[in-house]
Order: structure tokens, then C-alpha cells, then sequence
């Protein structure tokens, strides 16, 4: 035990010594009467369930830092984001008045109030008119981070797609930009927004449209135990939870599911064992190059518990299966039904911290 303490720094120490003098403080002034008769067991188990906690885990922290990283604090690009940029991206994001019957807008594809975490919970996205979608709407938690836009990448950056949505027959369906520039000249309330968040250049525009879209995206960065944990609290993450990451690491998860997004970096062909709708040819449609037939982007897997259904095509509706599919690609061994509940553990971890799994 001392040898073990000695590995900790003198700030480790200290936090670990005085948790240790408040949980024997606790269990010595314990003032529920009811419980007086087991408190001598109740407070050794808790204290060796405490002891239990505290070594564990800084061989695996290490090992997830070198392999997933730390989310930087902020998003490339958001340097320079004003808050009322971010303050108008919003009030955009919100707008139902921009869809052409006024009844959809990125929100309701994306929502992000409560529970929701930046999607819609859908197979595959319906527009405005109920019209059904072709792929599953992704987060758009994170989405400043992200190298790859769509599941194709068929756009280069958030500035560049902001505008595609509104147009999308099977989304907001409106029929041109000039369409789109007339409905936010007609709304009272936008002059005033545009002139505080582009000062230099306060006419409302498509240009300022697009940068204040990113800029509200780049906001939405969204930290989990997770974070907490490979940045610096050992006990952010419980036993099991633990081991699910030791055993998504061991097995080759990050292969794929590489960088602090834990994916979203590169593109795969899974349809080698399951076979995908021949309708959508994933990255092939882009870049018509035959190489990427049914190549899809690897997913981020943050807040990926409040994300189903899964899959590009929302084909797969619980977590569990989506993990057990992994099984048949790039797997270092196959994972047992135990490894597999262990991972879907882990995986609750990477959920936003204001949001419950
Ligand atoms: C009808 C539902 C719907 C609406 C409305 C909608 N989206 Fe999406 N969004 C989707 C779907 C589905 C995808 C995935 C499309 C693909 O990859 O081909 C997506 C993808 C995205 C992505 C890329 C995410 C990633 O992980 O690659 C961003 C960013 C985004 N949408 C922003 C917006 C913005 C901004 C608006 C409003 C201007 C909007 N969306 C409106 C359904 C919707
Ligand atoms: C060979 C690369 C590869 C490996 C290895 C891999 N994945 Fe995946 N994973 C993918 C791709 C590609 C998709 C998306 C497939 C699609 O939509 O068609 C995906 C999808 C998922 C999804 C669904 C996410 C969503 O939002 O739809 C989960 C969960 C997942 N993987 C977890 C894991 C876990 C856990 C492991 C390790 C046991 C793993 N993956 C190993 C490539 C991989």
C-alpha cells in the first residue's frame, strides 16, 4: 500500500489523504440512528470499496490518452466566433419559418434541448413535408471537431454546408438562396442580429448566414466523464466501466474509432458481412471513384448511448447489436457476449454529462 502511495505525486497524495480522513470522518459521525447497529460494516465496505477505487485505472488512462487523446478546449475556427455570432447561428438553427411550409428547421433534425442530443432519433430523417430522408441524422454535438462532413464527406467544411440543408428537397425544401435571403429580410428581428454580429458588414446576407451557422456549431462542445477521467480523475470512471475501455482498446475499437472524437477521421466498407441498402452508394456518389463504393464514414462515438438508431442507414436499433456487428471487421480476436456488455458500458461514459444515458 505505502509502495503503491509513493507513485502518486505529493497533490495525488493529499487529494487521496484527505478523501480518506472525510470517509473515516463520515463513517465515525454517520447520524442516521437506524443504522448504528451495521455502521462498523457498512463504513469498512464502503472505505474498501473506496480503497478499491482509488489505484485502478492510471495504467489505462494512460494507455487512452495515447490512443484517443484529449479534446482540445476549443473548436479550429472558434478563435475568432463573437458571442453574437454564435447568439444569431442560433436563432437560425431554431427558425421554423425557414423551411418552405414554416415547419422544420436544423432543430428539429438536430435537437438539442433536454435529453436530445443533436439528433433525431429517426432511421432516417423525415423533411418538412414527412418526406423520408436517406440516411440517419448524426449528433451535431462536436461537430467543430469534425474532419469529415456527412457520412460521405461530401462537404469540405460547417461553412461550406450550412446552406445545403435549407435547399434539400427531402429537408427544408426551399427553392433557392435567394428564397431563403427573402424570408430572413422579412423577419423584423434579424436586422438588428446581423448588424451586432457582422459590424463591418451588416447587411444580411448568405455569407453572414453561413458563418454564424459554424460559428453556433463550434459552440456546441459537449465533455463527458470520459473527459474527466483520461484528463485527470482517476475515479471519473467506475470498475466496469473501466474495464470496457481496457477491452475497446485491447481489441482494436480505435483502429477505426481513432482521435478524441473516437472516430469521424476516415472512411470504411463494412458491407463485406451484413449487406447495406444498394441504393446508397456511400462515398462512390461523391467522388464517383469505384474505389469507394459503400465506403462510409467511421462514426464519432461520443454521445453515441443517446444516439440510436445506428448505422448510416439507421438499420440497427440498439447499441448492443452495433457492437456485436463490429465483431466481423478488423477485430484483433471476436469479442464475447461479456466484452461486448463491458464495451456498451464504457460507452454510456462518452455521453454529455448534462444529458442522462
Ligand atoms: C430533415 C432533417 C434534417 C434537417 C432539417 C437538417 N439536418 Fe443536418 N443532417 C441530417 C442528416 C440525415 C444528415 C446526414 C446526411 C449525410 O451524411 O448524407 C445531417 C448532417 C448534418 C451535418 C454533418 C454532421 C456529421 O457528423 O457529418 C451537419 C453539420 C448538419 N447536418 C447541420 C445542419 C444544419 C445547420 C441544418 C439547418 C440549416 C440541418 N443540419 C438541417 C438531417 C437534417
Ligand atoms: C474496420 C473499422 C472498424 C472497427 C475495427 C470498428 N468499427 Fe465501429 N464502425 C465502423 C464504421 C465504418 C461504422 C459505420 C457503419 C455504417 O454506418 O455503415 C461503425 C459504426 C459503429 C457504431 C454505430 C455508431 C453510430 O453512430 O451509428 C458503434 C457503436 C461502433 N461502430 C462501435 C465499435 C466498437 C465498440 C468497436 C470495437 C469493438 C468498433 N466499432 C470497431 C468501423 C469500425
Amino acid at each position: 500500500m505505502f509502495l503503491e502511495m509513493k507513485l502518486y505525486s505529493n497533490k495525488e497524495f493529499c487529494k487521496i489523504f484527505l478523501s480518506l480522513t472525510l470517509v473515516c470522518l463520515f463513517s465515525a459521525c454517520n447520524p442516521d440512528p437506524t443504522r448504528s447497529k451495521n455502521q462498523g460494516n457498512d463504513s469498512t465496505n464502503l472505505l474498501i470499496a473506496y480503497l478499491h477505487q482509488l489505484p485502478g485505472g492510471a495504467e489505462i488512462q494512460a494507455e487512452a490518452k495515447a490512443k484517443i487523446g484529449l479534446l482540445p478546449a476549443n473548436t479550429p475556427g472558434s478563435e475568432s466566433d463573437t458571442q453574437a455570432q454564435i447568439t444569431l447561428g442560433n436563432k437560425i438553427f431554431r427558425d421554423n419559418t425557414l423551411s418552405l411550409n414554416h415547419v422544420q428547421s436544423c432543430h428539429t433534425c438536430h435537437p438539442l434541448n433536454g435529453n436530445s442530443a443533436g439528433m433525431d432519433g429517426q432511421s432516417t430523417s423525415r423533411g418538412t413535408f414527412g418526406q423520408e430522408g436517406r440516411r440517419n441524422a448524426p449528433t451535431i454535438l462536436n461537430v467543430g471537431y469534425l474532419p469529415i462532413i456527412f457520412w460521405d464527406g461530401r462537404k469540405q467544411s460547417l461553412f461550406d454546408q450550412a446552406v445545403a440543408p435549407f435547399l434539400d428537397s427531402l429537408e427544408m425544401a426551399l427553392p433557392s438562396e435567394a428564397e431563403l435571403l427573402l424570408r430572413l429580410q422579412n423577419n423584423s428581428d434579424y436586422a438588428s442580429l446581423f448588424q451586432s454580429a457582422f459590424p463591418d458588414s451588416p447587411a444580411i446576407s448568405i455569407d453572414s448566414l453561413r458563418k454564424a451557422i459554424s460559428a453556433f456549431e463550434r459552440s456546441l462542445i459537449s465533455k463527458s466523464r470520459f473527459d474527466d477521467f483520461i484528463e485527470w480523475d482517476l475515479r471519473a470512471l467506475n470498475n466496469e466501466e473501466k474495464q470496457g475501455l481496457k477491452t475497446f482498446l485491447d481489441l482494436g475499437c480505435t483502429n477505426c474509432h481513432n482521435g478524441y472524437l473516437l472516430g469521424g477521421t476516415q472512411f470504411k466498407k463494412l458491407d463485406s458481412f451484413y449487406s447495406y441498402n444498394p441504393s446508397d452508394l456511400g462515398r462512390f456518389e461523391f467522388t464517383g471513384n469505384q474505389d469507394d463504393k459503400s465506403f462510409f464514414k467511421v462514426p464519432p462515438l461520443r454521445n453515441v448511448t443517446l444516439t440510436a438508431p445506428y448505422f448510416h442507414d439507421g438499420s440497427v436499433r440498439t447499441l448492443k447489436e452495433a457492437v456485436t456487428r463490429m465483431n466481423q471487421y478488423e477485430m484483433s480476436r471476436p469479442m464475447t457476449d461479456l466484452e461486448i456488455d463491458s464495451i456498451v458500458t464504457f460507452l454510456k461514459s462518452l455521453s454529455d454529462k448534462t444529458k442522462s444515458n
